[in-house]
């Protein structure tokens, strides 16, 4: 994991030192000038700006590529760090009355559903703000006084599509989720703000990943084949229930993070993969609570709670893996985590095919001589499963 993501910085390393000589010869209309510019790692945005110490004030020149019916936008998060939520920020777009003009916003968002209220900006801008469209990008030129007069600031970025006029939301594929660092004024360096949304993101679909994707299946394939050998008894109920229960407390795990994330996002509603996660909890706590109420096995109603268990316990299974397929569709990630589910779930089918034809002969085997026990001595059915 750590090993990619320093793959992912060298690479944005590169990228950007090859692009580096974009952000300094870009040129600007009005005559001005900028002192300082930096490429930023997402969107394929840049920032120019020239900090004035006297004043604690930046000059900034935030230029985006864009459709000319799209919207880009610039902004400061005075306090939240590099979250969307608490950020004010110029929102360029093309002018409503159809003049071709670009018209420019200044709103503070209060969280991921923003009412885009104009003139609501948390800092004080001595000038008020342009913005123009041409080759295909959007310019922003503003001043902004910058908050607590540090030279430390949390920066966002977005770039989105229009309907009718209005600003829709914009996607919120990986690159419009890393649009957010930390930049400092003064001496220009840049660290990627830690979006704890993205990494608590990434930790929801690992924990699911990992909990109904791989333990359950797997506890599943155990409890299926190693009990038909005599000699995995009682060792195949043990490994059965320790998968099933780190699963389970996994599985839990990442699904509360993932309604934490919904609730979160009251823009975006996904709602399939929402329901899907839902059955998916209720059918497995169903589950943890059956084991309660498990008859032994000499009872005559064990027959039916067997056939209750696979059911639900199969059902699991299965919306688990179109959960994290939809899951996948959300997040986006490299392609390669997708190839590396499918891989497993091959995997795991070929391994479970394979014990299929291996404990095939074994249990009918069994089965013969558990009938052959039963005509002897009449209730030979209780001894299986
Ligand atoms: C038009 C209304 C907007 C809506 C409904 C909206 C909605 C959202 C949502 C739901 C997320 C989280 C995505 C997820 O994790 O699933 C997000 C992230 C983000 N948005 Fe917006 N957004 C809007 C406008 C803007 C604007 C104007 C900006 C200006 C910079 C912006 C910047 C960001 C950034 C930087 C992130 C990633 C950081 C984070 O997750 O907080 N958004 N947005
Ligand atoms: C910001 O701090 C500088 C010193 O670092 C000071 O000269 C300047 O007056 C301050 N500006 C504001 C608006 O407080
Ligand atoms: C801040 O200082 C710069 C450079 O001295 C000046 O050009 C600018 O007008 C000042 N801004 C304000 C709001 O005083
Ligand atoms: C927001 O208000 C400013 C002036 O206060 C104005 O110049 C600008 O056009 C307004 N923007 C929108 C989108 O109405």
């Amino acid at each position: 994991m750590s090993r990619l993501l320093l793959l992912g910085a060298a690479v944005l390393l590169l990228a950007s030192a090859a692009t580096a000589q974009d952000c300094l010869s870009a040129t600007f209309s009005g005559g001005r000038t900028f002192g300082r510019c930096n490429n930023l790692p997402s969107l394929s945005a840049s920032l120019h700006w020239t900090y004035h110490p006297e004043n604690g004030t930046a000059d900034v020149a935030f230029r985006a590529p864009s459709d000319a019916s799209g919207w880009v936008a610039w902004g400061i998060n005075p306090d939240r760090g590099g979250s969307m939520g608490g950020s004010s920020v110029f929102v360029a777009s093309p002018s409503q009355d159809g003049s071709g003009a670009v018209s420019i916003l200044m709103t503070h968002l209060e969280s991921t559903s923003p009412s885009l209220t104009n003139n609501t900006l948390k800092f004080k801008v001595p000038v008020g703000p342009a913005a123009e469209y041409s080759n295909g990008a959007y310019t922003i030129f503003a001043t902004v006084e910058l908050p607590g007069n540090s030279t430390q600031q949390f920066t966002v970025w977005q770039a989105g599509a229009t309907s009718n006029g209005a600003i829709s939301p914009h996607p919120t594929a990986p690159a419009n989720l890393a649009s957010t660092q930390r930049l400092d004024f003064l001496s220009g360096s840049s660290t990627a703000a830690s979006n704890s949304r993205l990494h608590r993101r990434n930790i929801h679909g690992m924990l699911n990943a990992i909990a109904w994707g791989v333990l359950i299946p797997v506890g599943a394939i155990i409890a299926r084949y190693l009990r038909v050998f005599e000699s995995a008894d009682p060792a195949w109920f043990y490994l059965h229930i320790a998968c099933q229960c780190s699963g389970y407390i996994l599985g839990v795990a990442g699904w509360g993070l993932g309604l934490k994330l919904g609730s979160e996002s009251a823009g975006v509603t996904y709602q399939p993969h929402r329901s899907i996660g839902i059955a998916i909890f209720c059918l497995a706590t169903l589950q943890v609570f059956a084991l309660l109420l498990r008859p032994d096995k000499k009872n005559r109603y064990r027959l039916y709670w067997n056939i209750y268990h696979h059911s639900v316990g199969y059902s699991v299974i299965v919306l688990g893996a179109v959960n994290i397929f939809k899951g996948l569709d959300i997040l986006k990630p490299d392609s390669g985590y997708k190839t590396a589910y499918i891989v497993v779930l091959a995997t795991l089918g070929g391994v479970a095919l394979c014990l299929e034809a291996i404990t095939w002969p074994i249990a009918i085997r069994k089965r013969r001589r558990n009938a052959a026990d039963k005509a002897s001595n009449g209730n030979g059915w209780q001894q299986g499963a």
